[in-house]
């Protein structure tokens, strides 16, 4: 039988069972002989226990996987067809603090926007691109499925900085958007067409089709509280909704309704801590279910993460380009003359015609006036906080901390700025040590 090999990067993640259970799914269309589950030191303990649950899960399915876990990044890269990175540097703790730090101060504390945002993008894409780097060395024919957060930032700074150019990033966004046009139209998802624009998080859904119908305007008219396990479903005024002309994804709160996110995160904090120290729980929890030595399946609680069915998208990608399926699936992916508003090689999310050789981005052509200048602010946004990842600059770290929409103060953007290189100092070496450099 050919070798089919996929390798996961942050194997220990709660949210490996769910990748699991799509894989088996699809055992038939894709065929995967054997499956890394790679982690660090740090992630050993979870990697032990997620990885026990896995095997239990494959055995239950009776299907010939062999399933492999290790710390030996290099040894899982070798030969690998598809490589998955969903890795949290610093662990939850990280996030902890990327999202206190900033409340402090009165910003926006959120783990892929704003000062959040920038720090997870500060430690990750260093890591990223070693992993690239290992590749090219190991595997330089694989494809790379990136859903590490910030997605959008990290698939930017591996198209930029390092050789590896076959990398797809992805997030469920879309796919949530997707599932809440088709309620509003009272259909089922397969029934109607959306094709989406923007950037991760930062998405838009800009055509809307059912039975050859434009659906755009009954949509826009009832587009009300579409939210996601991870934000406050505050409601849309539709008279703003349908003037704008295009369907904000959930993430868009925190830009439209600034202040209203800001005061219930802020709330929040006072009260029970942050979406971070939630999460938490819900991981300690899901980690006690997973050592359950009868348990054979993804346990329901992995729901209540707002990655939910991140990994079922990831199969759906791998599987469509494994068999050259030509359907259309929403990627972060190089623009290619896709949208005006952006560079020919920037990084964008859109609607792509998924196949063997990679995405096909679906033209979308122009975006409203009146979304232009947000998205555009934060491709520059996203452009800074890679170039201050790769060359540890200070002034460029706050470059962009001073750029994005979200910070809005010089005095807090170094304060916080400062604050945070130093909580994450571990993590960012760039910053500290002048010859650590990721500019290949
Ligand atoms: C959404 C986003 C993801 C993010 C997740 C956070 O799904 O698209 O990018 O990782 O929410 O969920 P959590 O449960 O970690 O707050």
């Amino acid at each position: 039988m050919k070798k089919l090999k996929i390798v996961t990067i942050g194997g220990g993640s709660s949210y490996t069972p769910e990748l699991v259970e799509g894989i088996i799914n699809r055992y038939e269309s894709l065929p995967v002989t054997q499956l890394w589950l790679v982690d660090c030191e740090e992630g050993k303990h979870k990697l032990e226990i997620v990885g026990a649950l896995a095997k239990r899960m494959i055995k239950k399915a009776g299907v010939a996987i062999e399933l492999h876990m290790t710390q030996d990044r290099k040894e899982a890269l070798q030969d690998a067809d598809f490589v998955i990175t969903q890795l949290r540097v610093g662990l939850l703790e990280a996030r902890i603090k990327d999202e206190r730090i900033p409340l402090k101060y009165g910003l926006i504390g959120q783990e892929t926007n704003g000062a959040g945002g920038l720090f997870k993008a500060l430690r990750t894409i260093p890591v990223i691109l070693d992993i690239c780097q290992d590749m090219k060395e190991l595997c330089p024919e694989a494809w790379l499925i990136n859903f590490t957060n910030p997605a959008g930032i990290v698939t930017e700074a591996v198209n930029r900085y390092s050789p590896i150019k076959k990398v797809i990033g992805l997030c469920n966004v879309p796919v949530g958007m997707q599932k809440a046009i088709a309620d509003t139209l009272e259909t089922d998802m397969k029934n109607i067409r959306v094709r989406f624009g923007g950037l991760n998080h930062m998405v838009y859904a800009t055509e809307i089709e059912m039975n050859g119908e434009n659906k755009m305007p009954y949509v826009l008219e009832r587009w009300g509280v579409q939210s996601m396990s991870n934000i406050k479903g505050i409601e849309w005024h539709n008279a703003f909704v349908r003037e704008l002309g295009v369907v904000p994804s959930p993430y868009h709160r925190y830009y439209y309704m600034a202040k209203e996110t800001l005061e219930d995160e802020l709330e929040k904090f006072k009260q029970n801590g942050t979406r971070a120290e939630t999460v938490k729980k819900i991981e300690d929890e899901l980690f006690e279910l997973y050592k359950d030595e009868t348990l054979e399946e993804k346990p329901k609680l992995l729901e209540q993460r707002g990655g939910a069915y991140y990994s079922d998208a990831a199969c759906n990608l791998i599987d469509s380009i494994y068999n050259d399926s030509g359907d259309i699936q929403v990627v972060n992916t190089l623009n290619r003359g896709a949208m005006e508003e952006f560079e020919y090689d920037e990084v964008v999310e859109i609607s792509a015609m998924i196949t063997k050789n990679g995405p096909i981005p679906l033209t979308v052509g122009k975006l409203p006036k009146a979304v232009k200048g947000l998205v555009q602010q934060i491709k520059s946004f996203e452009l800074a906080a890679c170039e201050a990842a790769v060359t540890g600059d200070y002034n460029k770290a706050l470059l962009a901390l001073m750029i994005n929409p979200l910070v809005q103060s010089q005095s807090y953007a170094k304060v916080v700025l400062d604050e945070l290189l130093e909580a994450h100092k571990s993590y960012l070496p760039q910053f500290y040590n002048k010859s650590v450099m990721y500019l290949r």
